[in-house]
């Protein structure tokens, strides 16, 4: 079946304006993807290794799903938005705190910001998606809330 059999069923408008939330979500996932090198890098203190390690388990994770979301936009029929300088003029992540002098505190603080603009952009992209009829996407978004979610909750935890 071709990409166009697949989505026949959705209005090509809706099509593009699902693709449209997915490339937005990959420039911010691509944000937090930053956010989150940075935060594994530099992080330091008595908590270095657990958030070193819980770092990496998500830039890991969001590694994988960035390609799954671009890869649906191209199964949509659409093109997929990449490059740094591309997906950074798209990101609306905070790119703060900077490398040194920021304590761990500091560097969850922002990762947890990151992950709840995320969480927003993936929610308003599963709405179209519903809306449309386009059960595919809305399927990858919930998953991604999802993990998002988790995410927040492991992050605000430490803030406690
Ligand atoms: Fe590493």
């Amino acid at each position: 079946m071709s990409a166009t059999k697949a989505i026949e069923n959705i209005e090509a408008s809706s099509v593009d304006q699902i693709a449209s939330h997915l490339n937005q979500l990959v420039a911010d996932s691509y944000g937090l993807l930053g956010q989150l090198h940075l935060a594994h890098w530099n992080v330091e203190g008595t908590d270095f290794l657990p958030l070193h390690q819980m770092f990496q388990e998500q830039y890991e994770e969001l590694f994988v799903a960035i390609d799954e979301i671009a890869e649906r936009v191209r199964a949509l029929g659409n093109y997929a938005e990449g490059g740094l300088k591309k997906l950074a003029s798209m990101s609306r992540v905070n790119e703060s705190p900077s490398a040194s002098a920021a304590s761990a505190k500091d560097f969850v603080s922002s990762v947890l910001l990151a992950h709840e603009l995320v969480i927003e952009q993936a929610v308003v992209g599963r709405k179209v998606a519903a809306e449309a009829g386009d059960t595919e996407s809305e399927d990858l978004l919930i998953g991604r809330v999802r993990i998002h979610q988790k995410a927040v909750w492991f992050l605000n935890s430490y803030l406690k």
